[in-house]
């Protein structure tokens, strides 16, 4: 007795609100920057899918070691009913959780992007007939309301997206998701650890060009639903380490000084030679760091699993 179900809390047309204001934000004055998600257009899922393939990207293949290695622990630890995803995407590594999860009946997967949640949901229902599928657009940042579904209740945020978030939004999010439990709900989190310099360049500038390309897409995004005149050509991949906030931070360098036109925003962006956009942050953390930021939001650390080469780890919380 299969059911799928699709909710929008966003209207279709926010992301093009949102756009605006990010890009008149983030373009239109002081240090560049824009927010990661708008790298991932239906082109820029596709290319991150590519990089978690990639012989440099590890933290894809090292999660799914945990979660595959882990997956009767976690079952054994939260005995959940219902798995809410956060930021599901493509839910493929959730599969191995969903398999584990015995007495799992609803699964609920949030996203912000619908095509990524049809696919997911339906692909779902053919191995797992019996579970009540909720597919819900959401953005995960803003206020998140889920649907009533039997407890006890686990809700994950896997793939280190976590690490996405400037600090002051992490602990804002990590408000939100103890709001959300009950007693007896857990909470898993993936998240990528603090490593050598040199491994983690190169997770985010791999030899075949596939992080760079992930990476000028974004000015492929604004050409597109803003009409702007950005050669991504005329800009450098560029993905340093600050060993002092312990995030990757990746960067579009323009080569030349270079001025590019958003005529539906009334911008014209100017460029000095070597001057550059931030379009992510990626934050790379340790057990301790972990444990204060969820006691913070009044999650108490129950478990700490990694990868058999320490590169990874995946915590489970509850509500302290
Ligand atoms: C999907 C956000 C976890 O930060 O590692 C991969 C995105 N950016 N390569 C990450 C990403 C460049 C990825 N997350």
């Amino acid at each position: 007795m299969s059911s799928f179900t699709l909710t929008r809390t966003l209207p279709a047309d926010v992301g093009d609100d949102a756009l605006r204001a990010d890009v008149t934000k983030g373009l239109g004055g002081g240090p560049k920057h824009l927010p990661p998600k708008w790298l991932y257009d239906a082109r820029g899922s596709e290319i991150f899918e590519e990089i978690t393939r990639l012989p440099e990207y590890y933290p894809t293949r090292a999660e799914r070691e945990i979660l595959l290695d882990r997956a009767s622990d976690i079952a054994a630890a939260t005995g959940a009913r219902t798995l809410v995803e956060l930021g599901s995407g493509s839910s493929e590594k959730t599969r191995h959780l969903i398999d584990a999860l015995a007495g799992l009946r609803t699964y609920v997967a949030v996203d912000v992007s619908p095509s990524a949640l049809e696919q997911a949901g339906r692909e779902l229902l053919v191995d797992h007939p019996g579970l009540d599928v909720h597919a819900l657009v959401a953005d995960f940042q803003h206020g998140l309301q889920l649907p009533s579904a039997p407890g006890p209740r686990l809700v994950a945020f896997l793939g280190s997206t976590i690490g996405n978030l400037l600090p002051a939004e992490r602990a804002e999010f990590l408000s939100g998701v103890a709001g959300l439990l009950s007693p007896g709900d857990a909470f898993l989190l993936g998240t990528d650890l603090v490593k050598g310099e040199r491994e983690l360049v190169a997770a985010y500038d791999d030899a075949a060009g596939v992080t760079a390309e992930f990476n000028k897409n974004v000015l492929s995004v604004l050409n597109r639903e803003l009409n702007a005149d950005f050669d991504p050509a005329a800009f450098d991949h560029v993905a340093v380490w600050d060993a002092e906030r312990e995030w990757i931070e990746m960067r579009l360098r323009a080569r030349e000084e270079l001025t590019a036109k958003i005529p539906s925003l009334g911008l014209a962006v100017h460029f000095a030679a070597g001057e550059y956009i931030r379009t992510e942050i990626s934050a790379k953390f340790r057990q301790e760091g972990i444990r204060a930021e969820l006691a913070a939001a009044g999650l108490e650390l129950r478990h700490w699993w990694t990868d058999r080469a320490g590169r990874f780890a995946v915590s489970l919380a509850v509500r302290s």
